[in-house]
């Protein structure tokens, strides 16, 4: 999906593009895949984990920051992160047979959700970072991003709060758009 939000690579909008563009990727191949094979049970098995991870990333980088610019949008992917959680988790639970009609059911709605949500972040979310957020400030929080990725834990979800990580303490995680931006909107 080219954007016009992808200017700068490595910043918080740069990283998020490349997830969502790897996440895709994984979709596809997963569609390919026939059905009820051990590959198919695999691949859900690594979508879910990265999903879980993506998630986590956002809710701890991308949302606190777009709630200062945009509640009401935030309000509505923080929605649309919470249905994608509760799917992840009972697919994780254990209480679904990967090899059953019920679980390929659940897999193909949360990516059927997630693809829909991520057109949300890449047309809507996205280029409001750009717009009120300077490109030192983006790619500063797009470098905790990749920090922060590179020591989750294998299940983000039950990790201790980000600011507990090395490296990145609660003031890194506080970012505030310019106010001339802000008034100027
Ligand atoms: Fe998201
Ligand atoms: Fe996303």
């Amino acid at each position: 999906m080219a954007m016009q939000t992808r200017a700068v690579e490595n910043d918080l909008v740069g990283v998020i593009l490349d997830d969502h563009q790897h996440l895709l990727e994984l979709f596809r191949e997963f569609d390919c895949e026939k059905a009820k094979s051990k590959r198919k049970t695999d691949m859900a098995k690594h979508i879910i984990k990265q999903l879980a991870l993506h998630d986590w990333l956002e809710v701890q980088f991308l949302y606190p920051t777009m709630q200062k610019i945009d509640c009401t949008a935030t309000h509505h992917a923080l929605d649309a992160h919470m249905e994608a959680e509760t799917l992840i988790e009972q697919l994780l639970s254990g209480d679904m047979d990967p090899e059953s009609e019920a679980f390929r059911e659940q897999m193909s709605t949360l990516i059927t959700d997630v693809r829909r949500h991520m057109m949300d972040e890449e047309f809507n979310i996205l280029p409001q970072l750009r717009k009120h957020f300077t490109v030192t400030e983006l790619v500063n929080r797009g470098e905790l991003w990749e920090k922060a990725k590179a020591c989750a834990p294998q299940n983000p979800r039950l990790a201790p709060a980000l600011s507990l990580h090395q490296g990145i303490t609660a003031a890194q995680l506080d970012l505030n758009p310019a106010a001339d931006e802000l008034s100027a909107h």
